[in-house]
């Protein structure tokens, strides 16, 4: 078999170890999946969606609605975009608990950090374009946020959102963030941290003399794994897009008055429910800056994982970085149910 343009992508063979499901549990790759799928999706979408106040959930409703396959379309980028925060966050998760993250990978392993930043914005910007009575919570108190920052709070707010008022230059300034601003940054990122990927040896593994598994595989191999797990998500994410439509509300027709059932988006609950607790300035961004200040940390500050436990699961030698992980993870997760 003559290797095509998928399989050039890979070294002609590779350590099996690399590619075991239960080592990196392939979230990395589907992740580069859900996104392609987004890029196709949204794309199909901007040829319906009307980015002004007026328009915008109306043409969401046009789309979901009327157009030929709309809903299909818009279904399938709805929950590309949630399952890829879930897809991304486990594997964070998997990097910090095998200790793939040491040198060389340090770096690599910032720009995944600001990827999942990116997506995580790409998914409230998203949100809002919907510009339905379901978004009002985050637009009106996700935005005044911005406002409780000291000295540039102000100007950040403004320049955000368009002017001193919300409106329809809001919606533009999201849409072009959505389409353009967030889609280069997280193109550029996500490509240099594939080529980074390859360039720091692959997936991590101890070195040659400390591996006890010699076994490698081919890059045809490699392509068929792939392919067979495009092949799953693919069917997975059809399924849901069948079965369960994404939201769409009326329209907002006014825009100060949220009432008090409105909820953020799922990936910001817990940050909802820790604005209940006090300052927002404090909760809402001051602690969800440590916490992704403490994640970036971990491959500069924290105990490195000993070279023989690099991509074993749950190495002793970085206990601590675990730990935290987990804790910040649950604390999440606990905010989130219980909000
Ligand atoms: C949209 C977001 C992301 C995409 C598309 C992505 C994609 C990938 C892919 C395809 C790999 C190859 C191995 C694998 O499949 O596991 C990989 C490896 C890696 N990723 Fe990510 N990633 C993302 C986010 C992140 C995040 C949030 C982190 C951590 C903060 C991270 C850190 C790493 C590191 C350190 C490696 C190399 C070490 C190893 O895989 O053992 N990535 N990434």
């Amino acid at each position: 078999m003559r290797p095509n343009f998928f399989h050039h992508l890979h070294p002609p063979t590779i350590p099996a170890k690399q590619s075991r499901w239960r080592y990196t549990l392939g979230a990395g790759g589907i992740a580069v999946f859900l996104s392609l799928v987004l890029l196709v999706t949204g794309a199909l979408e901007m040829f319906y969606y009307i980015p002004t106040q007026a328009e915008a959930a109306q043409s969401i409703q046009t789309i979901s609605y009327l157009v030929p396959f709309g809903g299909l379309v818009r279904n399938l980028h709805f929950w590309a975009a949630q399952l890829l925060l879930i897809v991304v966050a486990v594997h964070l998760v998997r990097v910090v608990f095998t200790g793939a993250y040491t040198p060389p990978r340090r770096f690599n392993y910032l720009l995944g950090l600001a990827l999942f930043i990116l997506s995580i914005l790409l998914d409230f910007t998203g949100y809002i374009l919907r510009w339905d009575q379901g978004i009002q919570w985050a637009l009106v108190v996700g935005t005044n946020l911005l406002k409780t920052i000291p000295w540039i709070g102000e100007s950040l707010y403004r320049l955000l959102i368009g002017g001193a008022e919300l409106g329809d230059a809001t919606l533009i300034r999201f849409y072009a963030w959505h389409i353009v601003g967030l889609i280069l940054l997280a193109s550029i990122l996500g490509i240099w941290h594939l080529f980074r990927v390859r360039r720091d040896g692959g997936v991590a593994l101890p070195p040659p003399n400390l591996r006890a598994d010699h076994e490698r595989i081919s890059r045809f191999e490699l392509v068929r794994r792939e392919v067979l797990a495009m092949i799953f998500v693919s069917a997975a994410l059809l399924l849901l897009a069948a079965f369960v439509p994404a939201p769409i509300a009326p329209p907002i027709t006014e825009l100060t008055a949220i009432s008090g059932d409105v909820r953020a988006p799922w990936f910001f609950l817990w940050v909802q429910e820790m604005l209940k607790w006090g300052d927002p300035f404090f909760w809402g961004i001051l602690v969800p800056l440590f916490m992704l200040v403490l994640l970036a940390i971990i491959p500069y500050f924290f105990p490195q994982p000993a070279e023989h436990e690099i991509g074993s699961w749950f190495p002793k030698s970085n206990r601590l970085a675990q730990i935290v992980v987990a804790v910040l993870a649950s604390a999440v997760l606990v905010l989130t149910l219980i909000e």
